[in-house]
């Protein structure tokens, strides 16, 4: 083609893109809320042994189907996928792992514009003067009554963000990418360190802290063995990781395609996979929690996080806790939004340059167009997620787009490298150029382990029970039926109703009431 290939610029700011990619709003807000509601360090143990078996393998396989495709022309999944055997339904596949990246973009951007929103008035001082408890319902236009009302500081802010998002994706990957990241990748580590360091100094002569911030960090960062035998905290731990190294999604073989044919991918995808683990463990655990947990104590700050989603102590709890901080805290207010900001939009960034590789690939689209175009479908989707579940409610679409189909893409992609492209191919495209030697038992752990554990993953979110797994088994070969809880998947989709309900031989559902 005529087209000059992109290329990344330099290493520094290909490692920085990459981090930029996959540390984000799952990072700060999505990590600690799980952790919080799934037991903290209960959380912990499934979380890491989940990185270990499924996400540096799966983080390996899609950084070298993407280097691969790359050699061919193919940015995005669809092509890439296609080189990968002779059949013709591995497009299709591909094509599924595309399309996750709009879906999860159109609310992903959303939140992206709510933290832009919050630096303005954090700086402005909004929250000393307004309550942020009654700020945010007000800005996101839940509390007024006509449905068909429009939150138009909400909207505005949204546009402006997908209007950035669009000019950086139009200047191309080096002037665009790139520079977000060399720029938002920094700050987002000094404000993180100055609150995380601010937060831990806490202490009983601080007016209104009740609690040393240590038990809240103690509680994320303390192993306990009880997540070990609880299906369900592996699930969470697993969707969790799938989340926050951005696999699943076609996102990561789209960066790697960039590069040249020679190029490391072992070392830059395992230091991308390291410095995300680092920044939402160490950093991600060190702010939002141990400060909450400060000034209401831990039970509070569990309770807070009950969807799961970390919203509310990121947008009510912590500006109004920074009130307690003086003249500092409209600037804390303005670093802990931001550093959200930057980790958003270098992430919603990465769901964009797959859409538009693969306009420009395939249907040779200008690339400033492809941007536009990302920006309008993500704009059109996003103002249909908003009207769909208001208030920020996502918790549900981000279940299937965010959680479900990266788990089934990645099922997919790590069965096709490991069986269809076949592993011994694998291993050497995986090693050629390669920084950093692999340990060669991860060659049976990608063909074996990896998909059998996330098979079983997947399985058990089907099948979830209402109870504990054991009553579940025994209720079986006694009375022939299985209890769903409402959340697996089989329960939402044959609505089981929302305490459960019972699927018993006959597929016969009985809610229970
Ligand atoms: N990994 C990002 C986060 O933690 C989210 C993301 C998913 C980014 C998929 C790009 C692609 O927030
Ligand atoms: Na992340």
């Amino acid at each position: 083609s005529g087209a000059k290939k992109e290329q990344w610029g330099t290493r520094v700011g290909l490692v920085l893109a990459v981090a930029g990619n996959a540390v984000g709003l799952g990072n700060f807000l999505r990590f600690p809320a799980q952790a919080a509601q799934n037991g903290g360090g209960a959380f912990l143990v499934p979380y890491l042994i989940s990185f270990v078996l499924m996400g540096l393998p799966l983080l390996w396989v899609e950084w070298a189907i993407g280097r691969h495709g790359g050699q061919y022309g193919h940015h995005s999944a669809p092509g890439m996928f296609a080189r990968l055997g002779r059949s013709r339904w591995l497009k299709y596949v591909g094509v599924f792992g595309l399309f996750t990246n709009l879906t999860v973009a159109a609310y992903y951007c959303y939140i992206e514009s709510w933290t832009l929103a919050y630096v303005w008035h954090s700086l402005r001082g909004t929250f000393t003067a307004v309550s942020p408890t009654t700020f945010f319902p007000e800005y996101l236009g839940t509390t007024q009554d006509d449905i068909a009302a429009i939150p138009w500081e909400a909207t505005g802010f949204f546009l402006v963000t997908l209007a950035l998002n669009v000019w950086l994706l139009s200047r191309g990957l080096v002037r665009g990418v790139e520079l977000a990241a060399k720029i938002g990748m920094p700050l987002l580590l000094g404000f993180g360190a100055v609150l995380a360091i601010r937060g831990l100094l806490l202490g009983p002569g601080d007016p209104g802290v009740i609690e040393s911030p240590l038990v809240g960090l103690n509680f994320v960062w303390e192993p306990q063995a009880a997540g070990l035998f609880n299906p369900s905290t592996w699930l969470a731990a697993a969707g969790q990781i799938f989340f926050t190294l951005s696999v699943g999604m076609g996102s990561i073989h789209c960066y790697a395609a960039y590069l040249r044919e020679r190029d490391d991918i072992a070392l830059n995808a395992t230091t991308a996979g390291t410095v995300n683990e680092f920044v939402e463990v160490i950093l991600g655990g060190s702010i939002l929690i141990p400060i909450a947990t400060a000034y209401l104590g831990l039970a509070a700050v569990q309770a807070a996080t009950a969807g799961g989603s970390g919203f509310d102590l990121g947008f009510l709890t912590l500006p109004t806790l920074f009130n307690e901080w003086g003249w500092f805290g409209p600037v804390a207010g303005a670093m802990w939004f931001g550093l959200l900001f930057f980790a958003g939009i270098t992430s919603s960034l990465a769901m964009g340059q797959p859409v538009l590789a693969f306009l420009q690939d395939e249907f040779k689209v200008r690339r400033e167009w492809a941007a536009l175009g990302f920006g309008l479908a993500t704009l059109l989707l996003g103002a249909l997620v908003v009207i769909l579940y208001p208030g920020g409610s996502f918790g549900e679409f981000d279940f299937w787009t965010g959680t479900f189909s990266l788990i089934v893409f990645a099922l997919a992609e790590v069965l096709i490298f490991g069986w269809i492209f076949g592993i011994d191919r694998g291993w050497a495209e995986l090693n050629r150029g390669a920084d950093l030697r692999l340990p060669g038992f991860y060659k049976y752990v990608i063909k074996y382990v990896t998909p059998l554990f996330i098979l079983v993953v997947l399985v058990g979110a089907m099948v979830n029970p209402s109870g504990s797994w054991g009553e579940a088994v025994s209720q079986l070969f006694s009375t022939g039926s299985w209890p769903l809880a409402a959340e697996s998947v089989l329960g939402k989709v044959l609505h089981v109703g929302e305490t459960g309900g019972y699927f018993d031989a006959t597929g016969k559902i009985t809610p229970m009431f």
